[in-house]
């Protein structure tokens, strides 16, 4: 796997292996078809409240980031009560949709892993395989469903922002408009194709190869093609257990200036960690 783009670019595209690629593409359409179903049913499948942050969430934001969305989170650690609660659920599709993302998240991991290690060889990390490996519990894989809007082309879907954890493939989405901040300082859209997957370093990751990958800032925006519609998404959000953690109680990162943490200093971006 070849990850030298990730400190030139901020991203690297790799293409799947066709069986990660079907498995996928079950996931989504088997999210497609969960979103389909009453809400009072997808309910069923909730964490129970946000701070525990797993199975179906609603979100309908007010304000200027005003936005209705509805979003999966699914970790191997809580497999196990989403198959139970999909059981209340009476409509197949339910359990369909937890099994494949059952399937996928097996799925995933060795693709993960050779990442990983192409990460160790080019960039020098020692024994980053073993931390992302060791560190499977902590996966997310994350479902998103944007409802029809009225927005226009142009107007931002998700805000700027880095993603606090270690790294983050982007899976699949149904319609463009994925767009990162390059480090010229200009936004540019991803180039997703069908066969590929795109993976960026987070803020964790940052801090553990001391700058050299910089967690890349992201948005999504309304296209000429998706504006005002609905629209389908996936990621896998890749922790592993560095010492420290992003110090979110002190630094909110979603307030910082985009792209805040492209030319700072290894020593000056450390402040805004704490150890675990
Ligand atoms: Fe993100």
């Amino acid at each position: 796997m070849n990850v030298y783009s990730l400190a030139t670019k901020g991203f690297v595209s790799i293409p799947y292996p066709p069986e990660l690629r079907t498995k996928v593409r079950g996931a989504m359409d088997s999210w497609k078809a969960f979103c389909a179903l009453p809400a009072l049913e997808k309910l069923k499948l909730s964490g129970g409240d946000r701070k525990k942050d797993f199975g179906y969430m609603f979100r309908q934001d007010i304000g200027p980031r005003a936005d209705r969305k509805e979003l999966f989170h699914a970790t191997l650690p809580n497999l196990s009560a989403l198959y139970e609660q999909a059981e209340l659920v009476k409509q197949s599709e339910a359990t369909a949709f937890i099994g494949a993302t059952d399937t996928l998240l097996e799925a995933v991991s060795p693709f993960i892993s050779d990442f990983a290690k192409s990460v160790e060889r080019t960039y020098g990390l020692n024994g980053f395989p073993n931390e992302v490996s060791t560190s499977r519990r902590l996966w997310t894989l994350r479902y998103l469903h944007y409802f029809a809007n009225n927005a226009s082309k142009g107007d931002v879907l998700a805000h700027a922002h880095a993603d606090r954890g270690g790294f983050t493939l982007h899976m699949d989405e149904d319609s463009p408009g994925g767009e990162y901040l390059s480090f010229n300082g200009r936004w540019r859209p991803f180039p997703l194709t069908e066969k590929e997957t795109i993976i960026f370093p987070s803020l964790v990751l940052q801090h553990r190869s001391k700058g050299w990958l910089k967690a890349l800032c992201h948005r999504v925006v309304a296209t000429a093609e998706t504006a005002g519609k609905e629209r389908f998404s996936m990621v896998a959000f890749v922790d592993f257990t560095d010492k420290v953690r992003w110090n979110d109680a002190k630094h909110r990162s979603q307030e910082k200036a985009p792209g805040f943490n492209y030319a700072m200093s290894h020593e000056n971006f450390s402040k805004f960690f704490t150890t675990q």
